[in-house]
């Protein structure tokens, strides 16, 4: 498994398993059977109601814990110091570890003090509760803020990313902060492998439209992609995309692509241009 790096340690599989929104025997399943195929990276939050079914994947599985890289999240309602501390230790129970390997907060919160939450981050990690921390939905100007302002040595970003959706901005700021970017509904939900000219690409070269979606995510420096899929043939699908060869032209075409189109921006989005 190709595996991403920082400078400060992170060791993040490209191509990890998004667990949203598979939750009981389904995905515990669904986990176990990817860790078989060779996943070695499970992204899961506390707002997916599954840490406790990811936690039985990972005691049934023969994979030790030291080998899978694991993310969870604590929603943007628990962004108080001891909420958040709650939200992380109650996560660790429900896993059944006692560290994740990358800690973020999951959305910007509302009339919070982004400082002190910032810092219960950092003290998180430095208890080893959490070996990384990041934050995810953070437009570029709030993590500027974070990174610039507060000094917090996060090590990725979690983001909405995909042939359909430009994130240019959000990705220099990363490369040049040695973060790295994970591409979350990389596949627009089924929208990317929609598009005839993804269609044409894979036709091209005799891959799946969604192995094109993932190859052109996993080309670009410092950017790993977390596809949910329950089915062996889709998990299968996905960490094959690693092997698929795009070029120039192909590159072009998906250049040119809308680069607009957003899948997920609920009612409490932050601006996402701020
Ligand atoms: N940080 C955040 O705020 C945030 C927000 C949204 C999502 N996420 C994370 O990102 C993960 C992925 O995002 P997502 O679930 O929104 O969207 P996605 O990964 O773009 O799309 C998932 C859909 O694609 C299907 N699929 C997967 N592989 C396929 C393949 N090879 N061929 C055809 N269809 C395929 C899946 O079906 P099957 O299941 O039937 O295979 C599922 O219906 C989530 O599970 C979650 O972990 C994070």
């Amino acid at each position: 498994m190709h595996t991403l790096t920082t400078n400060n340690g992170l060791a993040l599989p490209a191509v990890g398993l998004g667990t949203w929104p598979m939750t009981g025997t389904a995905c515990t399943q669904a986990v176990v059977q990817a860790l078989e195929l060779g996943y070695r990276h499970i992204d899961t939050a506390t707002a997916y109601e599954n840490e406790a079914d990811v936690g039985a994947a990972l005691r049934t599985s023969n994979v030790p814990r030291e080998q899978i890289h694991l993310t969870t999240k604590v929603w943007w309602d628990s962004l108080s110091p001891k909420a958040m501390r709650q939200s992380l230790e109650a996560s660790l129970r429900a896993l059944g570890t006692e560290h994740v390997d990358l800690f973020h907060i999951h959305w910007p919160g509302k009339d919070w003090d982004l400082a002190r939450s910032i810092e219960t981050l950092v003290a998180l990690r430095e208890e080893g509760k959490a070996r990384h921390i990041g934050v995810a939905n953070f437009p570029l100007g709030l993590l500027r803020q974070v990174i610039e302002t507060l000094g917090a040595p996060l090590s990725a970003i979690q983001v909405e990313y995909h042939v359909l959706l430009g994130q240019q901005a959000l990705l220099d700021y990363a490369r040049s902060n040695d973060l790295l970017l994970t591409a979350y509904t990389p596949l627009a939900r089924g929208q990317a492998a929609a598009e005839p000219a993804i269609q044409a690409i894979a036709r091209k070269h005799g891959v799946l439209p969604s192995q094109v979606a993932l190859k052109w995510l996993l080309d670009q420096d410092g950017v790993a992609v977390i596809p949910k899929a329950s089915s062996r043939e889709n998990q299968l699908a996905n960490l094959g995309s690693l092997q698929v060869q795009l070029d120039d032209e192909d590159r072009a075409a998906i250049a040119a692509l809308p680069k607009d189109q957003r899948v997920v921006s609920p009612a409490f989005a932050p601006d996402w241009n701020s």
